[in-house]
């Protein structure tokens, strides 16, 4: 009897809890620790064709023949003509770019050209212009006309311009092209008609609507997406494409800056990474190199932070290191980086910055060594960089790797012999479970306070996965994110900083998901994890402030995770709150320490079920919705919906 009434009191007990409101205590008057504008950031690395093929917005894959196959991307079209065509190299030899090709042509009554099928095709808008450009010449003795046609993927003409003649000598001509039809899929074709041999390289279509304007820029789509986070960083280019399969391989930032027909092209590492999704026609233009990634880090009000070779190939794939005793270039190459961001035009490297139209230092604070390296290679070669790049540039600050994972024998190793030295952040790598997520939500709650800095450079949750590219950004991975998050901004007095990784995937030509914001040719969308990372960032704040439930954090217990801040220059407080259960939750948040408004807003991210996801034909299917929020007094009771993410906005009084 006694037995049955224990249970009944404990049912009884566990409903009661179940029905009280969780309390926090938001306390707006003792702020924790300083939050840096650093905190949220963004890593690119071209992964999942985010450069060429992406966020670059050349419309023509392998414009300068370069390619290992030069055709590669190209086709013969003859319309009542004939012709051939031949790749060619430069004599005197041009060794960034040293093919062309010769296009012999015998169409005196039609014609014959080349097309071009674009990265998957080419998006075209109706009514938009088109600026079309090659550099080409005429053999002598040659008459020949060339016309240039954009074609649905009906093979319908939706654009094309004026015939164009040449003359003998290389030169750069230009042609607008107005489109007449929207087609994710079309092509470029270019048609001679006359008799004798034209020469052509550099064949490029962009879109004259790109990003700020910039003729040959990004798209304008893909880069507002990412501006809209408000990233306080972006790292840049990798990733894995920083250490290459081989050294040969590696990203060489001397090779991607001055005129683009300069940059020297190689394969893009994520060609042929993944055993199921190779991608041959995966290259690296540089037509996004280093100065655009500094510009657009500029354009968007955040840090740049590049990350180097420091003299190791991937350790997954070839595994090639420097001796040590050669390690001086690629020491050299961060110094000169330098240099190039911030060194006065007088400069050798600086010149170049200037000659590509930026005098003005970029103002680069942060330099990364390495990306993900271990064991004693990286920590040999990791004392080299630091001791010169401390010896001559003490005002940047180094960002070290930690390996590839969170834990384990390479993380322990390279956090022991890290905290000897002087890095201010060490980069820390997790791409794990949701579960994992959870559990973690404490991870740096233990971290010593006054040792080296975070950078969680990047995380996502990996999951369960459908056939639609898009479907492992599940709500479940974003949501325990969420739930990961409130622990890094909670500890923001260690982690300054922190990126979801990758940023971008084209969902016809991607290699790794999950992946923050994903595109086809024509649209861009944002994922669960995109809307969550956009909320945490977009109430950034300047301090945390407490958010205690029983005089602790709230991390966990009934699955509801929280945390708070206040932002002092436009005087509101921020409280992010993860109802991480299946059920509807209710919190008592008692508000401390100010003069509350008495309305607010709450933002809600929320999702019919855990593996719902955003895709490019259904992106709006889990965006975050803001209703106002009444605040009567000090105790604010707020209902969270089941597996919800929301963020509480109250301005304060004066
Ligand atoms: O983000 C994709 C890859 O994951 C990065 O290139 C690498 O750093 C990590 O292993």
């Amino acid at each position: 009897m006694k037995k049955v009434f224990l249970i009944i009191a404990a049912v009884f007990q566990l409903t009661l809890s179940a029905q009280q409101p969780q309390a926090i205590s938001i306390i707006a008057n003792k702020p924790v620790c300083d939050i840096q504008p650093t905190m949220w950031g963004v890593f690119f690395e071209d992964i999942n064709f985010a450069a060429d093929g992406g966020i670059y917005a050349e419309l023509v894959k392998n414009r300068s023949f370069e390619f290992t196959l030069p055709m590669m991307g190209w086709e013969q079209v003859r319309q009542n003509g004939d012709g051939r065509v031949v790749p060619t190299f430069y004599s005197p030899a041009n060794s960034n770019n040293p093919h062309y090709v010769r296009v012999h042509v015998n169409a005196e009554n039609g014609a014959f050209g080349l097309s071009n099928s674009g990265f998957r095709g080419m998006g075209i808008k109706d009514g938009n212009l088109y600026k079309f450009s090659v550099n080409a010449k005429m053999s002598e003795g040659s008459d020949l006309k060339m016309k240039v046609e954009i074609l649905d993927s009906a093979g319908s003409l939706i654009g094309t311009t004026q015939p164009i003649t040449f003359t003998t000598s290389w030169k750069k001509y230009q042609a607008s092209i107005q489109a007449s039809s929207t087609d994710a899929k079309a092509k470029l074709r270019i048609l001679f008609s006359g008799k004798g041999a034209a020469d052509i390289d550099m064949v490029s279509l962009f879109p004259a609507d790109t990003w700020k304007g910039r003729p040959g820029g990004m798209r304008k789509d893909i880069v507002q997406m990412i501006a809209d986070l408000k990233p306080g960083f972006v790292r840049f280019p990798g990733g894995c494409i920083v250490e290459g399969r081989t050294l040969e391989n590696r990203y060489q930032w001397k090779t991607t800056v001055g005129p683009v027909e300069e940059r020297k092209l190689i394969i893009n590492r994520w060609n042929m990474e993944m055993r199921n999704r190779q991608a041959p026609d995966y290259f690296q233009s540089f037509g996004l190199g280093f100065f655009e990634y500094f510009q657009l880090a500029e354009d968007m009000g955040a840090e740049p932070l590049p990350i180097l070779n420091c003299g190791m190939s991937c350790q997954f794939n070839a595994g090639e290191v420097v001796p040590l005793a050669d390690l001086q270039p690629y020491i050299q190459d961060a110094l000169d980086l330098i240099e190039f961001a911030n060194g006065a035009t007088t400069s050798v490297w600086g010149k170049v910055r200037a000659s590509m139209g930026h005098p003005e230092p970029f103002n680069l604070k942060y330099i990364g060594v390495g990306n993900e390296q271990w064991e004693e290679q990286y920590i040999e070669r990791y004392i080299l960089f630091e001791k010169a790049l401390m010896a001559k540039h003490p005002e940047i600050k180094i960002v070290s790797g930690s390996g590839p994972s969170a834990s384990g024998a390479y993380f322990d190793y390279a956090w022991g012999e890290l905290r000897k030295l002087n890095p201010s952040l060490i980069d820390e790598h997790y791409y794990m479970a949701p579960e994992w997520f959870l559990k973690n939500a404490e991870r740096y709650d233990n971290y010593d306070r006054k040792g080296i800095r975070i950078f969680a450079g990047e995380y996502a949750a990996h999951g369960r996965e459908g056939s639609a590219p898009e479907s492992r950004n599940s709500w479940l991975s974003a949501l325990t994110e969420a739930a990961f998050m409130t622990g890094l901004e909670r500890n923001a007095d260690v982690v300054n900083m922190a990126s979801y990784a990758p940023l971008l995937a084209h969902v016809d030509a991607w290699q790794w998901r999950p992946d923050l914001i994903w595109f086809d040719n024509l649209k861009t969308i944002g994922t669960p994890n995109y809307y969550v990372q956009k909320m945490f960032s977009t109430h950034r704040g300047t301090q945390v402030i407490p958010a205690l439930s029983a005089g602790k954090p709230l991390t966990g217990t009934d699955s509801l995770y929280a945390s708070a801040v206040i932002d002092k220059s436009d005087s509101k407080i921020y409280i992010k709150i993860v109802n991480a259960s299946g059920s509807a939750k209710s919190v008592l948040l008692n508000l401390e320490g100010a003069s509350f408004s008495k309305t607010g807003e709450i933002e809600t991210l929320k999702a019919k079920g855990l593996y719902e996801f955003n895709s490019v034909s259904n992106p709006e299917n889990i965006i975050p919705v803001s209703k106002p929020l009444s605040v009567p007094g000090k105790k604010l009771t707020v209902s969270l919906d089941p597996s919800s993410v929301n963020v509480i906005t109250i301005p304060l009084r004066k």
